[in-house]
């Protein structure tokens, strides 16, 4: 039967007659799923990614995410190959780069991936390639950075190479695969130097994906859309956050105001406080723009405090600690208190710019006898179970909200005399916690 994309309501190619081949260069969080799709869609694919450990890991079977179940079961369905050898590279028809753009210690940008990567692939590329983009860029990257890397091999774009980008989208924590908006389902932008690169590029994933691809006027335009999406959402958490703060001086749960506001089936987005922005892409994603338009004469400054906002968060958060515990007459200092969660996410193990760093460093800077527990990433901790975390502690600070902690028999509060809880995700059952005659304090309630 031909393979349909539905969305489409058209007949595409056979998924089995793809003769194409697609070579993934970076198998992280976004890369190996994307191969596994590609694959899926019938594609002849290679995994390329500079460590080694991991590609041993790929070619013995092992998934390198199985923490992530569904991602593990497509591993299994759809296996292809991987390596580190750069003259596979030569095999691709189609080449695709996902790899890492985090920012350094002072929030400046690195390209030093994208560079890399881009630089072996102009070397070891066949002519007629599409070579597209997926790491998180801002606009001008392919323009300023990619483009003369190709260009200096001596390829002429447009005829030799077909350089285009499309932003991932992947939302980490849900599955890459899970039921709703998956890897596979959600819309992509593309943009490319030339009208055939778009054309492509946007063939290639219409090919791979059950959603829209849009078409961009420039590659400019596709960078800059995933920075506004990053940005946006920045800049929301950093709005509620500041009210959380606000309204924990007048009194006021914030959770309590945030489902009232959501009645109004118009014009309000529900955006949630926390202890902190943590992960790859919401606290890394804007200084990219922050820096770029800064070069170019343009202070983002809306930009800037959502940052600086979001930032603080975990300070605050021990803040929040530190009243609590002050309440039933403790000091912080000398205080046992188990941090539970180091992912800075439900149910991952990603613990990148994980608030929970911040917030152990913190306590410890106060005096505070601080151990951690997080099931998901249990070679970073020093407790390994939630019973042995309880009973060594006289308080607990949930910084994130995994099931296991969410649905935590709350008797073991009382059972191992835990005194306060701080809820860093306001994930808890605050009325029970205190009907216990525990302190309970989260963010903004
Ligand atoms: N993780 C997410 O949820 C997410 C979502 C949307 C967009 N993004 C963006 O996607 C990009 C990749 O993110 P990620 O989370 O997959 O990163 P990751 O760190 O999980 O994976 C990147 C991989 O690239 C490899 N690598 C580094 N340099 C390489 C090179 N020169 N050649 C080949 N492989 C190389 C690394 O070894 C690693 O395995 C980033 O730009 C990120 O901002 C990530």
């Amino acid at each position: 039967m031909p393979y349909a994309k539905k969305y489409y309501n058209i007949t595409f190619m056979s998924k089995t007659s793809k003769k194409e081949t697609v070579v993934v260069v970076g198998l992280g969080y976004v890369g190996l799923p994307l191969a596994l799709l590609a694959k899926e869609s019938g594609y002849n694919v290679i995994g390329f990614d500079i460590n080694k450990e991991w590609v041993d890991m790929i070619n013995g079977g092992v998934c390198p995410l199985g923490d992530d179940e569904k991602v593990a079961k497509k591993f299994a369905q759809f296996r292809f190959k991987a390596t580190y050898d750069k003259d596979d590279i030569t095999q691709g028809d189609i080449i695709l780069v996902a790899v890492p753009t985090p920012v350094d210690e002072d929030q400046n940008p690195v390209y030093d991936y994208v560079i890399s990567a881009s630089e072996m692939v102009a070397r070891t590329m066949k002519k007629g390639t599409l070579v597209v983009l997926e790491s998180t860029v801002n606009p001008g990257t392919c323009e300023e950075i990619v483009r003369p890397l190709f260009e200096r091999e001596g390829h002429i774009i447009g005829k030799d190479v077909f350089i285009a980008h499309c932003p991932e989208r992947i939302d980490p924590g849900k599955s890459s695969f899970s039921a709703g908006y998956h890897i596979g389902n959600t819309a992509r932008v593309v943009g490319a130097f030339t009208k055939e690169g778009t054309k492509r590029a946007a063939a290639f994933y219409r090919s791979i994906i059950d959603a829209e691809v849009r078409e961009m006027k420039s590659i400019r335009e596709a960078e800059a859309v995933k920075i506004l999406e990053n940005s946006f959402r920045d800049i929301n958490i950093a709005f509620i956050n500041e009210i959380a703060q606000s309204f924990d001086r007048l009194g006021i749960d914030v959770l309590d105001v945030i489902e009232g506001a959501k009645t109004k089936p118009y014009a309000f987005m529900a955006h949630y406080p926390s202890c902190g922005v943590g992960g790859h892409c919401i606290p890394v994603d804007p200084y990219y723009l922050i820096e770029s338009a800064q070069r170019s004469g343009f202070e983002h400054e809306f930009m800037r405090n959502a940052r600086r906002i979001n930032n603080f968060m975990p300070i605050y958060a021990v803040e929040r600690m530190q009243d609590a515990l002050n309440s039933i007459k403790l000091p912080l200092k000398g205080e046992k208190i188990g941090i539970l969660g180091l992912a800075y996410k439900a149910n991952v193990d990603d613990t990148r710019e994980s608030p929970s760093f911040k917030i152990i460093k913190h306590l410890r800077k106060h005096g505070a006898d601080v151990i951690s527990f997080d099931p998901h990433v249990l070679h970073k901790c020093d407790s390994q179970s939630l019973e042995d975390i309880l009973a060594r502690v006289d308080h607990i600070f949930i910084a994130t909200n995994h099931d296991e902690f969410v649905n935590m028999d709350l008797s073991l509060l009382k059972k191992n005399n835990i005194k306060v809880v701080l809820d860093g995700k306001n994930c808890m059952d605050k009325d029970a916690i205190e009907a216990l005659g525990v302190v309970y304090r989260g963010i903004g309630r």
